[in-house]
């Protein structure tokens, strides 16, 4: 197995999300109201599957062998992905903040939570595009295969780390808006 393998299958996870969130961000733009905990939910999945567990796999396991093996620490296809995850937290600070204006009753932050909304999704959908397609394969290149096999254990372990509870805890909550948003 390779760390791709892996990856790829948080990638999955991460893009029904993603189509979770296009329909509540145009369900704003028609003017109806977010369920509010519902975006707090999404935004801890977030922050804490999709950012910390899954690009924290990519940037202290898969990223640090692409350089190790050749890739270089600037201009590349990685140091292009490492930009791009700080471009997404900014997206979903931006979330948070919009929420919390909601929760004071601003209703205007409707449109800057749309708006947050789409910047993220766009940046995310090209971001597991290109990792697929562009970044993998470049990896498949230069790591060999007995490092790709430590690497691939490596994510494994990060997976236990975070916890069968909160995985589940995830998988559910992915489900549940999968039903309401994309039946
Ligand atoms: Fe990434
Ligand atoms: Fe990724």
């Amino acid at each position: 197995m390779k760390p791709k393998d892996n990856l790829m299958h948080d990638h999955k996870k991460i893009e029904v999300m993603l189509g979770i969130l296009t329909k509540i961000g145009e369900n704003i733009r028609k003017h109806q109201n977010p369920v509010l905990e519902e975006i707090d939910q999404i935004i801890e999945f977030l922050r804490l599957f999709a950012d910390k567990l899954h690009h924290g796999k990519e940037e202290t396991i898969y990223f640090p062998a692409l350089f190790e093996y050749g890739m270089a620490n600037e201009n590349s296809p990685a140091a292009v992905m490492l930009f791009e995850h700080e471009v997404g937290r900014g997206y979903i600070r931006d979330m948070a903040s919009a929420v919390e204006s909601l929760k004071k009753g601003e209703k205007n932050a409707a449109n800057l939570l749309a708006e947050s909304i789409e910047s993220y999704v766009e940046l995310m959908e090209n971001h597991i595009l290109k990792e697929n397609t562009i970044l993998f394969s470049i990896g498949d290149k230069l790591i060999p295969p007995p490092k790709q096999e430590i690497l691939y254990k490596d994510c494994q372990l990060m997976d236990s780390k975070f916890g069968e509870d909160q995985h589940q805890r995830f998988n559910e909550l992915l489900h549940q808006l999968e039903k309401k948003y994309l039946a």
